[in-house]
């Protein structure tokens, strides 16, 4: 068995993040969305794994994971260039995979209880291809499955204006080399990209044994920054331990709190769930609970909470900061004299609610 990650994709709806790395090393909880995806495979012994690359700053996703080692696993990299699709992305594994049964993960998608229980499904139930599913309150924004009265999957249908029914595709899709056959035949979609739905979908009409398993628990696609701050709050919910390895100085801790070494915590409250990394300076500052600060960030005189602050920030003099989602090296200031300015240094396609 081996397993695929993308790790591709445009990211658009994340800009401006995305212009400077891909979507998929946004961290939550302080770790790469796609580094969950890769431990989640590796927990069903899935050591022969492929990330595909896309254009955007490719080279930092090998800077992370390298050739595996560090992370217990084998890595190699094929390289898509542009967003053509998940099938296209597919497509080129198609030496990597050989005879091998395979999973295909996309690099964004964080599953509360992890793979492994589909994955013996899949082995035991020997189908030719097996697809996740979760019911969701809006499928026109997803593939879509259809069943019949035997609760068959009798069809699969991408982002339909009238849904077949509630159950959306899950980003993890169970494979036989057969589907390499199917995407051969493919045709671009209306949106230029070739569809894992419609691959799958001619596995169907072609007879194959396409299966099916229902996800319990919370499954998230961390394309937009609402999802990230959800996902990063339920992660820091369910997994945070509490250890603290850097000083407290004068300083409060509630909760179940995570300090990395090197960080200096002074006449501070931080309320958990919270994470925050290693040679931080946090003064005179209140972090609330789900948040994540990143190594090397400071946050002076300031309060923040429901976040993800990444690497190398530094926040200081700034009150009631909620809900942000904040890139590497940002500089969030108080303006000094009037102290009514707001004086902006954006990207393109950030945002700033006052
Ligand atoms: P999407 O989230 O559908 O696409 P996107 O990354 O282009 O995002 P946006 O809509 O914001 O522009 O992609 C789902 C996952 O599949 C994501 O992890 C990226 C990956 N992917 C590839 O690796 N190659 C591809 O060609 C496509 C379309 C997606």
């Amino acid at each position: 068995m081996k397993g695929i990650i993308l790790h591709g994709g445009a990211g658009t709806r994340l800009r401006p993040l995305t212009y400077s790395g891909p979507k998929q090393l946004i961290p939550v909880a302080n770790k790469p969305v796609s580094q969950y995806v890769l431990e989640d495979l590796r927990s069903c012994g899935i050591k022969d794994i492929a990330i595909v690359l896309g254009e955007t700053f490719p080279e930092l996703v090998k800077e992370h994971y390298g050739n595996g080692e560090k992370f217990g696993v084998r890595i190699t990299y094929i390289y898509q260039g542009k967003p053509l699709g998940i099938a296209h992305a597919v497509s080129l594994c198609r030496d990597f995979v050989g005879d091998s049964e395979f999973i295909v993960y996309l690099g964004d998608n964080i599953l509360q209880h992890g793979i492994k229980a589909h994955f013996e499904r899949f082995l035991s139930e020997g189908y030719d291809a097996m697809v996740l599913l979760k019911e969701v309150e809006d499928p026109t924004r997803f593939g879509v499955a259809q069943f019949d009265a035997k609760r068959r999957l009798i069809r699969l249908v991408e982002k339909p204006k009238e849904p077949p029914s509630n159950y959306a595709l899950v980003g993890v899709y169970f494979l036989k080399p057969v589907i390499f056959d199917a995407i051969k035949d493919l045709k671009p979609s209306w949106r230029g990209e070739l569809e894992i739905t419609d691959a799958l979908q001619m596995l169907i009409e072609r007879g194959f044994n396409v299966g099916y398993d229902f996800v319990k628990g919370w499954w998230f696609d961390t394309g937009k920054k609402d999802d990230i701050l959800t996902v990063n709050a339920r992660i820091l919910d369910e997994r945070i331990t509490g250890c603290i390895k850097g000083a407290l100085e004068n300083s409060r801790v509630e909760g179940r709190v995570e300090i990395g070494e090197g960080t200096r915590v002074i006449n501070s409250l931080i309320r958990g769930p919270s994470i925050i990394g290693e040679k931080c300076t946090i003064r005179n500052s209140y972090i609330g609970p789900y948040t994540s600060i990143g190594n090397g960030t400071s946050v002076v005189d300031s309060s923040i909470e429901y976040s993800v602050v990444m690497e190398n920030v530094s926040i200081s003099g700034v009150d009631g900061l909620d809900e942000c989602l904040i890139g590497r090296c940002a500089r969030i200031v108080k303006a000094e004299g009037n102290r009514k300015a707001v004086k902006l240094h954006l990207s393109d396609y950030s945002e700033v609610i006052l």
